[in-house]
């Protein structure tokens, strides 16, 4: 057939070598799906099962990436979603109804929160926060109705660690599964499947990725009846991602043990020197004694990541506190952590439900790549900002 040029502009006939071979998995952009014949063509999410359907359920690079996530974290098949809080979405609209009892830690990621006291409650699900540290005794508060145990480890903010085992074991019993973000370890740092645990998620955003330039997140299951629950959800809220955010967090993958172990060495050295500074009542890092649940982290954990956050010694004003946090030069404020870049919050922490009232005294901290030295030197100069009278207007 002879072509015009436009139509040889949609339907080329151009030729390149075959064989190319790169150590770089390619980026596959694509919507559409072409199939060879019309009575193969198929919308079923499972590519796995079934073959390539869909750019929504992932082109080769993002398949590629859910792969690699499910090897290293042990899982058997892993689903990507544009974010952590899709991911944490997903799990709980795939697994729970009107009626459904949800259990979540005080200590949780504050989005994964709201989500349950707005949305899910609108629909009809029942959520229960618990104390993180409750361990064995989470037995007591799982009704006829539960359909889920939500933990994270360590909490956000207030850092608890919680003692995986032996709340799966209570939730096991009475057949409920438990689902774990696992950011903080960036799977796998904490093997949470070796512990029982039925579903993990991670915000890819994190550590993963790594350098603060996209996001994603995953969901990472074993047993394959949770993976058609997830996968039929994910198909029908049209949780696409992208196959250049996914290119970089492949990329982010091969440099992810060099990073977390250099953030660890240096962000342990921080924690211990801001451990014996008198402007600091208590350093909440699991690796450290004065982290609740630090023994849990001891037990369960291979290693330790570079966010914490220290509990100010009681006197300084919020708007001191805020002082100390502009103060810091290398640190930025911002809450999306684990990229190469160190960074400080303030937060307000009311207590309840074993949480302490920590109140306007608390800091988080991601540390980043830069010299050790150099972010003691800033945090030493940004304490003086705790002593000095506040500026006017400060709250
Ligand atoms: C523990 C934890 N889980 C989930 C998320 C959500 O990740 P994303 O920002 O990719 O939605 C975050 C983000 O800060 C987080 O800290």
């Amino acid at each position: 057939m002879t072509k015009s040029w436009q139509t040889k502009l949609v339907h080329s006939d151009a030729t390149i070598p075959a064989g190319y071979r790169s150590l770089v998995p390619a980026v596959h952009r694509g919507s559409t799906t072409v199939f060879p014949s019309s009575s193969v063509a198929s919308d079923r999410w499972d590519q796995h099962a079934v073959g390539y359907t869909y750019g929504l359920y992932g082109t080769p690079t993002a398949l590629e990436l859910a792969a690699r996530i499910a090897e290293l974290e042990g899982g058997g098949q892993t689903l990507l979603c544009p974010g952590g809080q899709a991911a944490i979405a997903l799990i709980e609209l795939a697994l729970l109804g009107a009626g459904d009892h949800l259990l979540v830690p005080a200590s949780v990621y504050f989005p994964n929160r709201k989500l349950a006291t707005t949305l899910l409650a609108r629909f009809g699900v029942r959520t229960t926060f618990y104390d993180p540290l409750l361990g064995a005794g989470i037995e007591a508060l799982i009704e006829e109705t539960t359909c889920l145990v939500w933990c994270e480890s360590p909490g956000s903010i207030t850092m608890e660690v919680q003692d995986l085992p032996a709340i799966v074991a209570a939730a096991h019993a009475r057949g409920v599964p438990v689902a774990l973000d696992n950011t903080w370890s960036a799977g796998v740092l904490l093997d949470a499947f070796a512990h029982g645990v039925d579903l993990t998620m991670q915000a890819l955003t994190k550590y993963v990725g790594g350098h603060s330039d996209l996001l994603l997140g995953s969901v990472t299951v074993r047993d394959p009846s949770l993976y058609e629950r997830l996968g039929a959800a994910r198909q029908v809220l049209g949780l696409a991602v992208s196959p250049d955010d996914c290119s970089l967090a492949l990329r982010g993958l091969q440099t992810l043990a060099v990073r977390l172990s250099a953030i660890e060495a240096s962000a342990l050295a921080i924690a211990r020197w801001l451990s014996a500074r008198p402007e600091v009542e208590a350093v909440l890092h699991p690796a450290l004694a004065s982290c609740p649940g630090h023994v849990y982290w001891a037990r369960d954990f291979s290693g330790s990541a570079g966010l914490f956050s220290i509990v100010l010694a009681p006197g300084p004003t919020k708007a001191q506190v805020h002082a100390f946090v502009d103060a810091l030069a290398l640190f930025h404020v911002g809450y999306s952590w684990a990229g190469v870049t160190s960074l400080a919050m303030a937060y307000e922490i009311g207590g309840g439900r074993g949480r302490p009232a920590y109140g306007h005294r608390i800091v988080r901290l991601n540390i980043g790549l830069e010299s050790t030295a150099d972010l003691i030197d800033d945090l030493d100069q940004a304490f003086g900002a705790l002593r000095r009278p506040a500026a006017p207007g400060g709250g």
